[in-house]
């Protein structure tokens, strides 16, 4: 890693914001997020591997830790003073905090993506995306922030307020000290994190993957969402995909809670996102429920997908 992205500055997520001129309630918001993340990671450490005996809105079986870590997100959003809507994965409707919409956000979260990559300890994460006012159903380029919370190894919280993206990481005192400022993708990579079976994958996205191995990209793909697009962002060059299959068009990654506050990240941090066929920022939601394919990552490496994809789907 090069000393490009480096921050000089010590300073935590809160003064951070506060210094950045960042709006208050915003400010607010965000904290109680970063804040909830410190309950997260106590249930992923110590809490129960097993089922929850239910299932999300995707007809999903929602593990112990899923229904836990919704629980810890949402009754933070809820006492926050500052949200009018949340919508979460793990839940099956919009839930209104307040129907005064004036000045409030409302936030589309995963509380936690790959939970059930947690019962053999690999990394999982927390996405979470942020719109002004009450309506969640808009397309991600109304974001008006998105963030990550990466628990591996260490715990790190990627954001973005739509000047850059930034990375915190935890401290002893489970703070979060700025870590790295304005984080950028270099426009080609050198490594690819492809999901979806490759034996579904369309003639389109099986040329594409065959072009970067030919160019000599390295695999690097965990099955965690969040891993894998924090490794793209910060080794700077990369592509991640999880592609329309042949028996999954729309693939599998939700657009509300994975997908669009991933890309709002990446396209601030100078890459790209695509269904392979046009921007994911651009995409009208038709319901909360909504899937989408996605490649993302460094803007040469999108485009030569979209090339392939146009010429051979
Ligand atoms: O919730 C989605 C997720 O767990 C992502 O973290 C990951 O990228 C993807 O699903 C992997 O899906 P599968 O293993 O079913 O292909
Ligand atoms: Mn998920």
């Amino acid at each position: 890693m090069g000393e490009a992205g480096k921050t000089k500055f010590q300073s935590d997520l809160r003064r951070y914001l506060r210094e950045t001129d960042e709006d208050r309630d915003l400010t607010r918001l965000i904290c109680e997020i970063a804040d909830a993340s410190k309950y997260i990671i106590n249930s992923i450490r110590t809490g129960d591997l097993g089922v929850a005996g239910t299932s999300n809105l995707y007809g999903e079986e929602q593990l112990a830790l899923d229904v836990l870590s919704d629980r810890i997100l949402r009754k933070r959003l809820l006492h926050s003073g500052v949200v009018a809507n949340i919508v979460s994965e793990e839940c099956n409707e919009i839930i209104t905090v307040s129907a005064d919409c004036e000045g409030k956000y409302s936030v589309a979260y995963d509380p936690l993506d790959g939970s059930s990559l947690v019962d053999v300890n690999l990394a999982v994460g927390t996405i979470v995306g942020i719109y002004k006012g009450c309506d969640v159903l808009l397309p991600g380029r109304n974001l008006v922030a998105a963030m990550y919370i990466l628990y591996g190894p260490r715990t790190t919280l990627v954001l973005s307020t739509g000047k850059g993206v930034h990375e915190f990481a935890m401290n002893s005192l489970m703070e979060y000290d700025l870590q790295r400022e304005n984080i950028q993708l270099a426009p080609v990579g050198n490594i690819y994190a492809p999901g979806g079976q490759r034996n579904k994958y369309t003639p389109g996205v099986e040329a594409f993957v065959r072009y970067l191995e030919e160019k000599g990209a390295k695999l690097r793909y965990s099955g965690g969402f969040v891993p894998d697009i924090n490794q793209v962002l910060l080794k700077g060059k990369g592509i991640f995909l999880y592609p329309h299959l042949q028996d999954a068009p729309n693939g599998k990654l939700r657009l509300l809670y994975e997908l669009n506050p991933m890309a709002f990240l990446i396209e601030q941090a100078g890459g790209a996102a695509s269904t392979g066929r046009g921007r994911i920022l651009d995409l009208l939601p038709r319901g909360i429920d909504d899937r989408a394919p996605v490649f993302i990552g460094c803007k040469d490496d999108v485009a030569k997908a979209e090339e392939f994809i146009a010429r051979m789907g």
